[in-house]
Order: structure tokens, then sequence, then C-alpha cells
């Protein structure tokens, strides 16, 4: 008889997830301001993101720094990256650090989170470089109240950057986060727009993330909700999971003229996946984050700054692994205070 070793592999964890996919934030910076991302009466100043307090440009990981965690993270048998931010494209150099990224054997997609204002000077180049997948953020389909969401008036250029990545080529997802009193009028919207263009529309459950976050428990609304308003625009019928649609849950969706589409629901709070959670994330900062929605972070940049071997970060990776949490516990009544002890700031962590 042989003895199961689940955790003998490098990565996987106590629970027998395979820890596969690493999200890098490559910077805390953006040129957006949302509501639900950066503290109130913060907003202009030049010194503050939507952390309240921005990092210096030493305090963030270099990309050498970058390309050699990555390095050792696919040797390990990673396979899947994922740059988001703050918002990746506004770090200067971007473009040649995909170029290095693509070099790395053994890693062969890299995906971008953006929130789309760049896009129409970056897609062409992000497209020659290699990228094939875009996630882009885009919470309201009316110019004022992208407005009233981002605190920029750029809803022009984020339309202009998906219909561009959309003619040349790029698979594009739009995620949404689902907000009541905010957009919840305009989810036939989005739904009609996945019916009219090749663009899956996710909608995400509006989160607690941050201690000075705008959330408020009344602006929550559950998946299964948002659903069952999208089930208004046509019939929906549940594709079977993959990889590619990680955490949503995702339907075709098909309207009485013929048009299709598809939809996905990422449900964090009222339907937890972390059971499935297969994700690993790299903060600006450095830090080497196991849960989303668990503060418990592993300081990689001073090993990296400090001469660590190979050997040493790959053992630094490893036990993060091993400590990733279970899951979160939150559920969809949010208990009494309706808030996560999570403080860490979504453009710091990278979503
Ligand atoms: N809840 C849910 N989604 C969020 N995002 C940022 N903050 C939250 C939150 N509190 C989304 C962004 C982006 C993705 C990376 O995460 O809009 O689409
Ligand atoms: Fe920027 Fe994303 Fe935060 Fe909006 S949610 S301010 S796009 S980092």
């Amino acid at each position: 008889m042989t003895l199961k070793t689940p955790h003998f592999h490098p990565l996987v964890d106590q629970f027998s997830r395979t820890i596969s996919y690493l999200r890098l934030s490559i910077t805390d910076r953006c040129n957006l301001r949302c509501m639900y991302c950066m503290p109130k009466g913060e907003e202009d100043t030049a010194k503050h993101t939507k952390t309240g307090q921005i990092l210096s440009h030493s305090e963030l990981l270099s990309y050498e720094e970058m390309l050699r965690v990555v390095r050792i993270a696919v040797e390990m048998g990673m396979n899947k990256l994922r740059l988001t931010g703050g918002e990746p494209l506004v770090r200067r150099g971007i473009l040649s650090f995909i170029h290095e990224l693509f070099s790395i054997e053994g890693l062969d997609e890299v995906r971008l989170t953006t929130n789309g204002v760049l896009l129409p000077d970056y897609a062409e180049r992000l497209y020659r470089e290699g990228v094939r997948h875009l996630n882009i953020s885009l919470d309201s389909l009316q110019p004022e109240k992208f407005f009233e969401i981002t605190g920029r008036d750029d809803f022009n250029k984020v339309w202009q950057g998906l219909l561009k990545a959309r003619d040349i080529g790029f698979r594009v997802k739009i995620n949404v986060v689902a907000m009541k009193g905010i957009n919840d009028d305009e989810f036939i919207d989005f739904a009609q727009l996945a019916l009219r263009e090749p663009f899956q529309v996710r909608f995400i459950e509006f989160m607690p993330l941050g201690e000075k976050s705008s959330w408020q428990k009344e602006q929550f609304i559950k998946a299964d909700e948002i659903r069952a308003v999208i089930s208004g625009t046509g019939h929906l019928t549940p594709f079977k999971s993959s990889y590619d649609e990680g955490p949503a849950r995702v339907y075709a969706l098909e309207d009485s003229h013929g048009h299709k589409g598809s939809v996905g629901f990422i449900s964090p709070i009222s339907h937890h996946f972390c059971d499935k959670c297969n994700r690993l994330r790299l903060t600006s900062e450095g830090r080497l984050r196991a849960c989303l929605l668990n503060d418990k972070e592993t300081d990689l940049k001073s090993l990296l700054r400090n001469g660590a071997s190979d050997q040493r970060i790959r053992q630094s990776i490893r036990q993060t692994i091993i400590d990733k949490p279970k899951g979160h516990t939150l559920q969809s009544d949010f208990g009494e205070t309706g808030r996560l002890t999570c403080r860490g700031q979504m453009s710091q962590i990278g979503g």
C-alpha cells in the first residue's frame, strides 16, 4: 500500500489545494479614485492614493525583484500569472517587464486586470508582447455615474479601450462591482452589453475590504439576486466550471432574438469558493499574501533585499502556501459590525 503524501508537492497546501496561480500587484498607484477603494476626503492630494498613503518608489518591488520571484514560483510549478494594481498600466516600463516575463520558461500566459483608462494607448503593444486576456473593471455604462464612482471623467477612454481591445482580438471580461443604490439599475444594461458584444460580464459581490473603504452593509447585493434580475433579459444556462472562469459561476445567456453572450457571478460572500482557491498574491510592497480576506502576509521584500538565496525564497513561498488559511468566515448577514477584520486595501493587494 502506498501512503498518500499530499503535502509533499511544493504547491499543495494543508487542505489539498494546489496553488498554481500568482497575482502580482505591480503598483498601488492608480489613475482613478474609486469610491470603494479610496478613503473619502483624501482623493485629490498628490501624496495620497486610494490607500491614503502611497508607497514610495523604493518601497515597491523593482521589476527585477518581481521577475526573480516569478521565475522561482514558476520553477516550483506555478503556471498562471495575472498583473494587477492599483492600475498596472500606470507603472513605467510595464511593456518591457511583460516582455521579460514571457521569456521565463514554463510561463505561457500573462493576463492583466486594468481599469481600461490607458488601453487606447496600450492595447496594441500589450497584444504584441503576447497578452491575450484582459479583465477590465467598469462599474457603470453612464459617463456621469462613472465620474461619481471613480472621481474621473474618463468613461469615454475606457469605452474606446474596450472597443479597441475587442477589435484587436483580446478575450475581454468586464468586472462590475455590484452596489445597491449605485449601479443596480444598470445590471440589465450590462447583460445586454454581454449579448451585443463579445465581452463576458462578471458581477462581483461588494466586499468590505480596507479600513477606510466606503462599503456599507446596505449596499451589498447577493449574486443570486443579481442573477434573478439578469434572467429577465434571457435564458441562463450554467457553464461547466474551468480554470478559465476562476471563482466565477458562469452562464450562457441567450435572449428571445437569438443573441448570445455570457455572464458570470463572483460571490466571495454568499457562496464562498475558498475550498477551490488556487491563488497566491504578491502585494506591491513585496509581501506574499495567501488570502485576499486575511491580513497575514510574508515579507518577501526583506528577504530579496538581504541577499537571500533562491532556496530561501522558495522556502518562504512554500511556507506561505502551507499556512494558507482554510477560508474566510464572512457570511452574508455580516454579523454585528458588518465589517471584516481585513485591513488590507485592494489597491495594494491587487484584487
Ligand atoms: N469588493 C468587490 N470588488 C472590488 N474590487 C475592488 N474593490 C472591491 C470590493 N471592495 C474590484 C475592482 C476590480 C477587481 C480587481 O476588484 O473593481 O474589478
Ligand atoms: Fe483604481 Fe481599481 Fe482602486 Fe478603482 S478599484 S481606484 S480602478 S485600484
